[in-house]
C-alpha cells in the first residue's frame, strides 16, 4: 500500500481509503470483517458522513471498530457534515437532502452528533459535504474554530467544491483546507475533459469546476475520488456492465496483462494521475477489497491510461 500526506499535512493516509456510505446495510459482525480485511490490506483511512444510512452507517462503523479492537491512533477517520436529510424523500438506502446548511450551529451540532454515533473522541478530518449557496463564511469560520478548539476535528476540508468556492472559504477560515472530495472515475472525467478541449465548441470543452484539478495541485489540496466504479449519479457500476462493452473489453485486456481484475485497473487508472489522488472505495465485500488493493502493483503506462480513457467513450481532439 502506498501512503500520501493529505494536503501535505501530517495525515499519512493510504492512497486507497474505505468509504462507509454503504455500511448501514451490514450487521456489526459483517462490518467488522470488512474493517479487519481493510486494515490487513494496509487501508488506514475511513470516510464517513452524518447522512450515510441516515446515521446508521456511523453507528455500525463505531461498533465494528470496537469489535475488531482497532487502536484509534492507528487509523484516520473522516466525517462530513453540511447536508440536512429529508427523511420523506430518502428510501432504500438512498439519502436525499432537504437543504444544505453551513450555518455555525448546524455544522457544530452535526459534527458532534456524528462523532457520538461513531463512539469516537475526534475526527482526523472533517469535510463540508456540499456547498451551501446560503453560506456565510464567518459562520463556517466560527464553526471550524469551535470544532478544532473543543477537539472534535483536527483538520478540515471540503467536498464537491469548485476552486472559487474554496478560495472564498479559505479567505475566511483560519485552518488550511486539506482535501476536496469529488466524483472521479473512468466514467466521470469532467475534471480532465475540459483541459483537453480548451477553446473548442463541443460539450467537453465546458469547464464545470473552474479548473479544480489544476487549482488543487497548485494549492496542495488532495482530491479524494468518490464512487470510483459508478457511472452517473449512483446509476450503477460500470464494471461488467453490458452498457459499456468497449470500456470493459479494454479494462479486461489491461487487467490480463497485469494479472489483476477490472476493479484494480479502474483504481490504477485514478492512481496513475500525477495529482496523487486518493481513491475512496465503497465496497463492503472483503474479497473485492483484496482485488481492488492489487491496483497498488499496477503502474499503467501513459498509453494504457489513454487507451482506457478513450474506451470510456472520450475523444482526443
Ligand atoms: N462526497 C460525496 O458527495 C460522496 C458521494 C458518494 C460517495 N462518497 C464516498 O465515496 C465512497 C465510495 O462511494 P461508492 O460506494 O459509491 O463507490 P464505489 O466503490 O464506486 O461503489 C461501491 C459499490 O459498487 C459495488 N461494486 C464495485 N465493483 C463491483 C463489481 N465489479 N461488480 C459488482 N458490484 C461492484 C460494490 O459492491 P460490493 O460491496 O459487493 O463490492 C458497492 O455496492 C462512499 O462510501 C463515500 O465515503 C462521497
Amino acid at each position: 500500500m502506498d501512503y500520501i500526506n493529505l494536503g501535505r499535512s501530517d495525515l499519512h493516509a493510504s492512497n486507497i481509503g474505505l468509504g462507509i456510505m454503504r455500511m448501514n446495510q451490514l450487521s456489526v459482525s459483517q462490518a467488522a470483517k470488512v474493517l479487519s480485511t481493510a486494515i490487513e490490506l494496509g487501508i488506514n483511512f475511513f470516510d464517513g458522513a452524518d447522512i450515510y444510512g441516515e446515521g446508521k452507517s456511523d453507528t455500525i462503523f463505531g461498533q465494528a471498530l470496537k469489535e475488531v479492537g482497532i487502536n484509534r491512533a492507528d487509523i484516520y477517520v473522516q466525517g462530513k457534515v453540511g447536508i440536512v436529510v429529508d427523511p420523506q424523500r430518502s428510501h432504500d438506502g438512498l439519502v436525499f437532502g432537504a437543504r444544505y446548511d453551513f450555518s455555525r450551529d448546524h455544522l457544530v451540532d452535526a459534527a458532534h452528533q456524528e462523532l457520538n454515533r461513531m463512539g469516537l473522541d475526534y475526527f482526523d478530518s472533517l469535510l463540508l459535504h456540499r456547498p451551501d449557496p446560503l453560506m456565510e463564511p464567518d459562520q463556517v469560520a466560527s464553526a471550524l474554530d469551535t470544532l478544532q478548539t473543543d477537539g472534535t476535528a483536527r483538520h478540515f476540508g471540503v467536498s464537491n467544491e469548485n476552486s472559487a468556492q474554496i478560495e472564498l472559504l479559505q479567505h475566511t477560515v483560519h485552518q488550511r483546507l486539506l482535501v476536496n472530495q469529488l466524483q472521479f472515475s473512468l466514467m466521470h472525467t469532467g475534471m480532465i475533459d475540459a483541459g483537453m478541449h480548451v477553446n473548442m465548441a463541443d460539450d467537453r470543452s465546458i469547464n464545470h469546476d473552474n479548473g479544480i484539478l489544476e487549482y488543487t495541485r497548485l494549492h496542495n489540496i488532495t482530491i479524494q475520488a468518490w464512487s470510483p466504479y459508478q457511472y452517473g449519479m449512483f446509476a450503477g457500476v460500470f464494471i461488467d456492465n453490458p452498457k459499456f462493452p468497449e470500456l470493459n473489453a479494454m479494462m479486461q485486456k489491461v487487467a490480463d496483462r497485469y494479472q489483476v481484475t477490472k476493479n484494480a485497473i479502474a483504481t490504477a487508472w485514478i492512481l496513475r494521475h500525477p495529482a496523487n489522488i486518493q481513491v475512496i472505495v465503497g465496497s463492503m465485500n472483503p474479497d473485492r477489497l483484496k482485488e481492488i488493493v492489487a491496483a497498488e502493483q499496477v503502474k499503467l503506462t501513459a498509453q494504457e491510461w489513454y487507451d482506457l480513457y478513450l474506451a470510456a467513450g472520450n475523444d482526443l481532439p
